[in-house]
């Protein structure tokens, strides 16, 4: 292949896995499964690449005579490439022990390092890239077989992984592997970003319903036990990296919806934290969910978001919101929780 083309195809690979990996966050259902999949092959395919890429850069990269500011730049990015698939190689493998960072922390970090390191150095080696390079059937033949050795390299990867029993034979679609299911709060505390609140006073704390409805109204800790208390069976599965199999406990949000009577036009359901931290989900999604008190039959305790954690099945951790204090009806989409992410707890 032409060398700009192998450039250029690095180049994009990497700016794909960022995205994918990015947006493999979002998804909870199996149905979303091909996106782990296509991540891992696309990553595995990569190291296709690299062995082309290094056997034409090696002599320059060995004789420091040939060195200049671009090559620290792009040694990082090597390093980086390399530690990015290994870790995302090892992690789904071994699924080494929890703590923080882990494997797949580490593999996020690297991830985005190198995206950094790849862009820089594209800026300091910039050449353009024409059709002439990659037109013709040998580039779409190359192409086909460097996806499909991606493709046999993650499959051998898979089949290594469970003929030798390796924990990461037993992870969930998203790469999570299962800590605590059904032995109540026996799995990990996680605060995401800077969301650390004290722990709520439950005397003074209030659960307001509000927005675009009829009847807004609050709640104490006391009057939760008057509204309707339901069950449900849901996997919580963080994004950094493990999943809890848990039977919850807690109030219907189709009670409160019911209650505060959402008026025409209300499209969505916010549920905020005392951090100011938020997401929402659409108005039919939310009434099917609950505001847990337990799990299994242990009450939440405050590392796990009492006195009010969202369960939302099908949906990644992060978009389990502890500490609620409302529960909020839109009639807009509410695009500024994308920032309330990032800055609550603030
Ligand atoms: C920075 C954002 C990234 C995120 C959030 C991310 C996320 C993930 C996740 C969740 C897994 C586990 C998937 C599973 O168990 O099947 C994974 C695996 C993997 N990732 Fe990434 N990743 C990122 C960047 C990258 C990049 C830039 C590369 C390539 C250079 C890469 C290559 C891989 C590989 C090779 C695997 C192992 C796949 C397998 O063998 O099954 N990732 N990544």
């Amino acid at each position: 292949m032409h060398a700009r083309v192998i450039d250029y195809s690095l180049l994009a690979l990497v700016l794909i896995e960022v995205i994918s990996g990015l947006a493999s966050f979002l998804v909870g259902k199996p149905e979303g499964s091909w996106l782990f999949m296509l991540h891992g092959v696309l990553g595995l395919a990569i190291l296709v690449l690299l062995v082309w890429k290094v056997r034409r850069v090696f002599v320059r990269l060995w004789r420091p005579q040939h060195w200049d500011r671009a090559t620290v730049v792009a040694a990082l990015a090597l390093v980086a490439v390399l530690a990015t698939v290994l870790s995302g190689v090892i992690w789904t493998a071994f699924q080494w022990p929890l703590g923080y960072p882990n494997g797949l922390n580490w593999h996020v970090i690297f991830g985005l390092l190198l995206a950094c390191a790849v862009l820089g150095h594209m800026a300091l080696r910039f050449k353009p890239l024409h059709r002439r390079h990659f037109l013709g059937r040998r580039t779409a033949l190359r192409y086909a077989g460097i996806i499909a050795t991606g493709g046999l390299l993650w499959q051998g990867h898979a089949q290594i992984s469970r003929v030798a029993r390796l924990p990461g034979a037993n992870r969930r679609f998203t790469g999570s592997r299962e800590i605590g299911s059904r032995q109540g709060l026996a799995f990990p505390v996680t605060m995401w970003m800077l969301d650390n609140p004290q722990p709520l006073d439950v005397k003074e704390w209030r659960l307001h319903v509000a927005g675009a409805v009829a009847h807004p109204f609050e709640l104490s800790v006391a009057d939760l036990a008057r509204g309707r208390i339901v069950t449900q069976d849901a996997i919580l599965d963080c994004t950094g990296g493990w999943y809890t199999a848990q039977t919850w406990r807690g109030l219907s949000v189709g009670w409160l919806l019911q209650q505060a009577r959402p008026l025409p036009g209300a499209r969505a359901v916010s549920f905020v934290s005392v951090t100011g931290y938020r997401w929402s989900v659409p108005l039919t999604e939310a009434a099917s969910l609950l505001l847990a008190t337990h799990a299994g039959d242990e009450p939440l305790d405050h590392g796990h978001g009492a006195p009010l954690r969202l369960v939302a099945p099908g949906r990644r951790g992060f978009q389990w919101v502890k500490w609620v204090t409302e529960v909020r009806v839109l009639q807009q989409p509410d695009l500024g929780q994308w920032i309330a992410i990032f800055n609550s707890g603030l």
